[in-house]
């Protein structure tokens, strides 16, 4: 065993797996682009009021999962556990609102949560989420949901499920709520522990619960839709007129709460068939509510979260390649000192021009120099040795022809460029 270990819930993304890492988030950048996205960047640590105010005291997120801690200077910050209060947040300080709205933007990088890890289930993950400001028309929930789809219909996965639910707002939320609490007061003795505090807690969330004894319960229980105000039932019929008219399959889901407090009307969420429990590739919902409860001025909003390693496992599920990272295609080989120094000239200037070169590093034979070149698999090697320093020649061969060239060594990166471009 080496003495130290990556933390318990992350992970190395080691060089070959890099290649789903890059190619899932350059597609990520060329999506949110296409639908008009901008990139905001927030820092990874935020103030603890933020998330505990903004996510909600009561959910599993504040009461368990954030790596909290008072720095130095006596702030007490948390490492972000999501990245929307840290948008709203940023949307607030710069005055966003005085831009035209929707104000349309994402961000990506590392979130932050102390969960029991498995798979798909990280202690750091890192998502892609994409946040619009400013504007209540369902057409843009119906927008930010194409987003999702459109991302993993680029990456090539299907099995997807698109779940949603509405649900409800300050208006019709309270009066399901005492519904909900009074049915499951007359269910008490089946009821899990958690469903118990959940009950007082965070009432919603008992829809929520995987326990094989609460599921009768939840069964029985009225939903949601049913108990909507006018406007919330009006803009969850229009979302769904939306999606009919885009012609998307789509699974109203009565239990579908989310784990965050900030959601009203719309949320949803993207499951995939092949990734095991934790299924949800995609996770998101509206929160007009959010901006106002952190001091800025009342502003709708709606987005999603997507983590990164669950796309790749659900590409990697279903066997779908990514493009190669470019690498090196030229190794020089040289032999003796003298012919080094030329060869590092040479190296110098095939980088300056863009051509991705490696050396043999030490004193090898040739032998070993050309095996290092099958290993890294370039296209060419350069080789210097006593003939080409007398004749001031470099000799070049093909490694897929073992064709071998004589070239000056002023033409020799010209020569290259050609071939490779080819
Ligand atoms: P969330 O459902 O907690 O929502 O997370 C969004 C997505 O992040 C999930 O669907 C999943 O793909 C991924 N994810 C979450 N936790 C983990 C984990 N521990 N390990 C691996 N992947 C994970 C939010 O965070 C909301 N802020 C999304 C949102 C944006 N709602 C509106 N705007």
């Amino acid at each position: 065993m080496p003495n130290y270990t990556a933390p318990r819930g992350t992970q190395d993304v080691l060089p070959e797996n890099q290649p789903y890492w890059r190619h899932v988030v350059r597609r990520a950048h060329h999506i949110a682009a296409l639908y008009g996205f901008q990139q905001i960047d927030v820092p990874m640590f935020e103030e603890t009021s933020l998330f505990v105010r903004g996510v909600g005291e009561g959910t599993d997120i504040v009461d368990n999962e954030m790596y909290s801690f008072e720095d130095k200077g006596g702030s007490e910050l948390t490492l972000r556990p999501e990245f929307t209060a840290g948008l709203v947040r940023a949307y607030i300080e710069h005055g966003m609102h005085a831009l035209p709205q929707p104000v349309k933007l994402y961000a990506i990088g590392p979130i932050f949560r102390y969960e029991r890890p498995q798979a798909g289930r990280y202690r750091q993950h890192t998502q892609f989420n994409i946040e619009a400001f400013g504007e209540v028309d369902p057409a843009l929930d119906a927008e930010i949901m194409e987003v999702a789809r459109h991302l993993c219909a680029d990456l090539g996965f299907g099995g997807l499920s698109f779940q949603v639910n509405s649900t409800g707002c300050p208006k019709c939320r309270p009066q399901y709520v005492s519904r909900l609490v009074d049915y499951y007061h007359q269910h008490e003795d089946a009821i899990c522990e958690d469903c118990e505090r959940r009950l007082v807690r965070n009432p919603l969330r008992v829809l929520d619960c995987k326990v094989a004894t609460c599921q009768p319960i939840i069964a029985g229980a009225s939903h949601i839709v049913d108990d909507l105000c006018e406007e919330c039932a009006a803009h969850f019929g229009e979302l769904q007129q939306y999606l009919r008219a885009l012609g998307r399959a789509y699974t109203i889901n009565h239990r579908l709460v989310r784990g965050l407090d900030y959601y009203q009307k719309t949320v949803f969420e993207v499951w995939s068939q092949d990734i095991g429990a934790q299924a949800a590739v995609f996770g998101g919902g509206r929160y007009d509510g959010l901006a106002e409860l952190l001091g800025g001025p009342p502003t709708p909003g709606i987005g999603f979260g997507s983590g990164i390693e669950r796309l790749i496992l659900a590409m990697q599920a279903q066997e779908i390649e990514v493009p190669p990272l470019p690498k090196p295609r030229v190794l020089v080989a040289t032999l003796g000192d003298e012919a080094k120094r030329v060869g590092v000239k040479l190296l110098s200037d095939m980088r300056t021009t863009d051509v991705g070169a490696v050396i043999a590093f030490g004193e090898r034979s040739l032998r070993s120099q050309l095996r290092e070149a099958g290993k890294q698999e370039v296209r060419y090697v350069v080789m210097i040795g006593q003939d080409e320093l007398r004749d001031q020649v470099v000799t070049v061969r093909d490694m897929s022809t073992r064709d071998q060239y004589t070239v000056p060594p002023d033409e020799l990166v010209a020569w290259l460029t050609e071939r490779l471009a080819g």
